[in-house]
């Protein structure tokens, strides 16, 4: 599993902003151009590239951006691509693929459209801009009355991710209106972003050259600062804390300071617990907790950061400081419900730091495991669950399972 692409490159918040903000006007031309593409699809069709061409042309009135049959650089090819040019770098900001119907041809187009999107940016002719950022592309792909819009950045690896559900983009029934206007946000949101993408690559200059074994920010989320006492701090990426691919929090260096920070990215986070922590000395110094500044609209993931605890890796850690952490925490009515070894650190003076606040919250109103939680055998206390409510009782049953009583 990756981290949401949303955090690589700010065009995919946006995008997805848009199409959820009523506020968007969408004008009478949209709707009509929407519409005559959604009775298009609700037709059977016998030949494929008469197909493609036509579906082509009605999608070239709603994007205002020419989608052309293209042949990828390894020879496959595509039933369309948006294509932009800068010096002798190929770009390609969309890739479309598309099937008559559901099974056409024994493939997934969303695979194929990922596929494409991949032999394009790995591609020699590409390289220059491959080089200076994660290469945010759009890709749409359908297969008969259904389309959906995804998402596809190039970090270390190539991550593929849907923007959008397969959507019914058919006329089914005579009363078919407020389809049609969601639909056309969708469609809306995608030509105003293709918009601001080519901007986005035209505007791609003093970006520093990539070097071996160096961060680059090709390699890291798009926020580069947090709002300080005198407006923003700038920061900068040096590495990924742990290995795994999902990770998604980051070391990185204060601009102009020799100060290291970790800043992490988090859909949610008991920004109080830590805070309480914090006043006690027992959790870093909270720098920052809230929206990604450059992008306050994306709702999808908010930013942490903190000091770094730069303290022995193999001191185990101190039970006591642990225990009096858990009443000062449940005394005011909060459970941690993540205390492993990895979220306990300590300082240089042995001073336990906790850390990893995603989970934690107020017993009295219920917090709970995610659905999404890790879980094997042995790894949790009893009635750790996903879903379940984290309770106090769990914080004290994980300190006797990694610190059993009179270990240290
Ligand atoms: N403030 C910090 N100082 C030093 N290392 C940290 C800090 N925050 C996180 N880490 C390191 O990064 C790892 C992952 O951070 P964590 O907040 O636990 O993320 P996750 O939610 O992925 O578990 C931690 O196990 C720890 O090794
Ligand atoms: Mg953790």
């Amino acid at each position: 599993m990756s981290p949401p692409i949303e955090i690589f490159h700010p065009i995919f918040g946006r995008f997805i902003h848009i199409v959820n903000d009523p506020e968007v006007q969408l004008t009478t031309d949209d709707l009509k151009n929407v519409y005559d593409l959604m009775d298009y699809l609700s037709q059977v069709h016998s030949s494929e590239p008469k197909y493609t061409e036509e579906l082509r042309q009605k999608l070239y009135h709603i994007l205002e951006f020419d989608v052309l049959p293209t042949e990828n650089p390894d020879g496959t090819r595509s039933d369309g691509t948006i294509t932009l040019h800068i010096n002798d770098a190929r770009i390609v900001l969309l890739v479309l693929e598309l099937k008559r119907e559901i099974g056409d041809g024994g493939s997934n187009p969303s695979h194929q459209a990922g596929l494409s999107s991949k032999r394009s940016w790995i591609d020699d002719s590409s390289k220059t801009i491959h080089e200076k950022c994660c290469c945010p592309t759009f890709l749409v792909a359908g297969a008969g009355p259904w389309m959906t819009v995804m998402g596809s950045i190039f970090t270390d690896r190539f991550i593929i991710q849907r923007l959008t559900d397969m959507r019914w983009m058919s006329l089914s029934s005579t009363e078919e209106d407020s389809r049609v206007y969601h639909n056309a946000r969708v469609l809306v949101a995608l030509r105003r972003c293709l918009h601001e993408l080519k901007d986005f690559y035209k505007g791609l200059t003093d970006v520093p050259p990539l070097a071996v074994n160096q961060p680059h920010p090709r390699y890291f989320p798009y926020p580069d600062s947090y709002p300080g006492e005198n407006g923003p701090t700038h920061f900068r990426y040096l590495r990924s804390l742990e290995e795994d691919n999902a990770c998604v929090t980051y070391l990185a260096e204060l601009v102009g300071e020799s100060k290291k920070v970790v800043v992490k990215f988090a859909a949610r986070y008991g920004k109080e617990v830590h805070k309480l922590l914090v006043e006690h000395n027992f959790a870093p110094q909270l720098l920052y907790c809230g929206p990604i500044l450059e992008n306050p609209l994306s709702d999808v993931m908010h930013m942490v950061v903190m000091e770094h605890v730069d303290g022995p890796s193999n001191k185990p850690p101190d039970r006591a400081q642990i225990e009096e952490i858990l009443w000062l925490l449940h005394s005011h009515g909060y459970v941690f419900g993540d205390l492993r070894k990895p979220n306990i650190l300590c300082d240089q003076n042995g001073k336990v730091k906790l850390i990893d606040f995603n989970w934690c919250g107020h017993d009295v109103s219920y917090v709970y495991y995610p659905v999404s939680m890790t879980v094997s055998k042995g790894m949790w206390a009893e009635g750790m669950e996903p879903l379940a409510a984290i309770r106090p009782q769990h914080d004290w049953e994980m300190l006797d399972k990694i610190l059993p009583k009179g270990t240290s």
